[in-house]
C-alpha cells in the first residue's frame, strides 16, 4: 500500500511507516494548493498531512483508495471531517501529546508581552539601551492579575495550572462547565456570558478549536470590553480573533498588547499586526519541542499503520471519524 507524507516529518517516523509502506515525502510547501493535495488523494491509501494542507470535499472526493488521513497536529479544522466520514475515510489526530509545550507556548507569549520583552531587546540590539531607566518598558506584572481562559480543554487547563503557580486568578469560559474537582485545583471561576468576562479581566488566553462557532469570536465588540492594559494570547488557531480588528485595537490602544502564535492566514499575517506596538508573534510553534514531535509522530503513523493493517477502530485512541 501507498502513503503520502506531505512534508518532511522526523525521520524515525518515515522509516516507520517504510516498514510497513511505500511512502512517498512531499517537499515542504508542495501540498499547501488543494489541487495538488486532490492529485495524490487520487493514488494514496494513506496520507500523513499538516495543518497547513487543505483536506477539502474536493481531495477526498478525489480519492479512489484513501482510507486513513492522520493529521500531524490536535486541531483538524483543516479537514472537512463530514465528507471524510461519508466516503469511510478515517481521520486520525495527535491528542494528549502537545498540550504541555502549548501551555508553555502560551505563558511565554503572555510573559513577553505583559513585560514588553519584543521593544525591550530590540532596544539593545538597536543599541539604544542607554541604562536603567525608571521610565523604560514599564509592564503588566502578572502575578495577582486576573486571566480570562476561552476553552478550557486539555492545553487550556494546562496553561491555567502554568498561570495560577504565577500568582494569576483565574476566570475561564467554556461551552460546559468543567468537574468541581477541577475548578477548584485550578482556583476557577466559570463565567458562562463572554462578553461579562471580558472587563474584568487583565489577560485573556485562548484555547478552544476552530468551528463555525468559534470563528472570529474575538472581534472589535469583544476587544473594546477588554481593559486598555489587557494583554490577549493566542495560541489555538488564527481565525478565532478578527486579525484586523485586532490590528486596530492595538494600533489605537484599545489593549496593550497581545501575544501570538496563529495567524488567520497562515503563512501571511495581516501588514498593521506585523507593524502594531506590543506584540510578541511566533511562527506557529506551540508545539514545537522535540518530545511533542516525536509524540505527535508516533501517534500519527500508528494510527496510519493500524487502520492499513485492518485493526478495528475501537482500538485506534486517536481517531476522530470512525465507521459507521
Ligand atoms: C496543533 O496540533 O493543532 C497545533 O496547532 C500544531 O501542533
Amino acid at each position: 500500500m501507498k502513503v503520502l507524507v506531505t512534508e518532511p516529518i522526523l525521520p524515525s517516523a518515515i522509516e516507520r511507516l517504510e516498514q510497513n509502506f511505500e511512502v512517498e515525502v512531499g517537499k515542504r510547501g508542495e501540498y499547501f494548493e488543494e489541487s495538488a493535495l486532490a492529485k495524490a488523494a487520487a493514488t494514496f491509501d494513506g496520507m500523513l498531512t499538516m495543518l497547513s494542507n487543505p483536506v477539502t470535499t474536493e481531495v477526498l472526493s478525489s480519492s479512489v483508495s484513501l482510507k486513513v488521513i492522520a493529521n500531524y497536529a490536535v486541531g483538524f479544522n483543516n479537514i472537512d471531517l463530514e465528507t471524510a466520514g461519508k466516503l469511510g475515510i478515517r481521520v486520525a489526530n495527535t491528542p494528549g501529546v502537545l498540550t504541555e509545550s502549548t501551555a508553555e507556548i502560551a505563558l511565554a507569549l503572555l510573559l513577553g508581552a505583559s513585560r514588553r520583552t519584543t521593544e525591550a531587546e530590540a532596544s539593545i540590539r538597536n543599541n539604544q539601551f542607554d541604562g536603567w531607566d525608571p521610565l523604560g518598558f514599564v509592564g503588566m506584572e502578572i502575578f495577582g492579575a486576573r486571566l480570562g481562559i476561552v476553552g478550557m480543554g486539555r492545553i487550556g487547563m494546562a496553561f491555567a495550572r502554568r498561570a495560577a503557580a504565577c500568582g494569576m486568578e483565574i476566570f475561564y469560559h467554556n461551552r460546559n462547565r468543567v468537574e468541581p474537582w477541577i475548578e477548584k485545583e485550578l482556583g476557577a471561576t466559570f463565567v458562562p456570558d463572554l462578553h461579562k468576562m471580558l472587563p474584568e479581566i487583565d489577560a485573556l488566553s485562548l484555547h478552544c478549536p476552530l468551528t463555525s462557532r468559534t470563528h472570529h469570536l474575538i472581534g472589535r465588540e469583544e476587544l473594546d470590553l477588554l481593559p486598555e492594559h489587557a494583554i490577549v494570547v493566542n495560541t489555538a488557531r488564527g481565525e478565532v480573533i478578527d486579525e484586523e480588528a485586532l490590528a486596530d485595537a492595538l494600533h489605537n490602544k484599545v489593549i496593550a498588547g497581545a501575544g501570538l502564535d496563529v495567524y488567520e492566514k497562515e503563512p501571511s499575517i495581516h501588514s498593521r499586526l506585523l507593524s502594531a506596538p506590543g506584540t510578541l508573534l511566533l511562527p506557529h510553534i506551540g508545539s514545537a519541542t522535540r518530545r511533542s514531535r516525536q509524540a505527535m509522530a508516533d501517534l500519527a503513523t500508528g494510527a496510519i499503520i493500524s487502520v492499513l493493517s485492518g485493526r478495528p477502530d475501537e482500538t485506534i485512541p486517536n481517531l476522530v471519524t470512525r465507521s459507521s
